[in-house]
């Protein structure tokens, strides 16, 4: 395996970058075309809170194997300001910047498994997971 790709999120560019590897990852370890979509959408809504609140971070982008299983793992870093109450920010409709709020609770329902971790002025770490429904 060994297959793991690191995209640094500075501007819009990275995020379309970060985009692009995940799919090419994502196909290769057989994820439909719409999963496929789904998990970058999910790297496009995380990438997107990078730049807004911390500015920049990394994604981390690897292949994961569970015996037949296979899957795409996703790391989403920041060393910005953090987040005070994770409860808070998980629910449908909280933004404190009049967006719609929607982009951490939505992106958990695309995800098989989605934990943050984070503490104030460290910064903040998403880590995601899907599992192949196919193989
Ligand atoms: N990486 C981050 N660092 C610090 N705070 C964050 C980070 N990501 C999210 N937040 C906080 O969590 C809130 C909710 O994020 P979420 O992505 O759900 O909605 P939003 O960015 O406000 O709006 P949108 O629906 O456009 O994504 C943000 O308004 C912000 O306060
Ligand atoms: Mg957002």
């Amino acid at each position: 395996m060994g297959h793991e790709v690191h995209v640094k999120i500075s501007s819009p560019a990275d995020i379309v970058a970060a985009r692009h590897e995940a799919r090419a990852l994502a196909l290769e370890a057989g994820f439909s075309i719409c999963d496929s979509t789904l998990i970058t959408t999910a790297i496009s809504e995380m990438s997107r809170n990078v730049l807004e609140y911390a500015h920049h971070g990394e994604v981390t982008i690897s292949l994961l194997k569970n015996g037949s299983k296979s899957g795409v793992k996703i790391v989403v870093d920041d060393d910005g300001p953090g987040i005070a109450d994770i409860a808070q920010v998980m629910k449908d409709g909280y933004s404190s910047r009049q967006g719609m709020g929607i982009g951490l609770p939505g992106t958990r329902r695309l995800m098989d498994e989605f934990e943050i971790r984070s503490k104030i002025g460290d910064g903040t770490t998403v880590i995601m997971k899907k599992w192949n429904r196919y193989r």
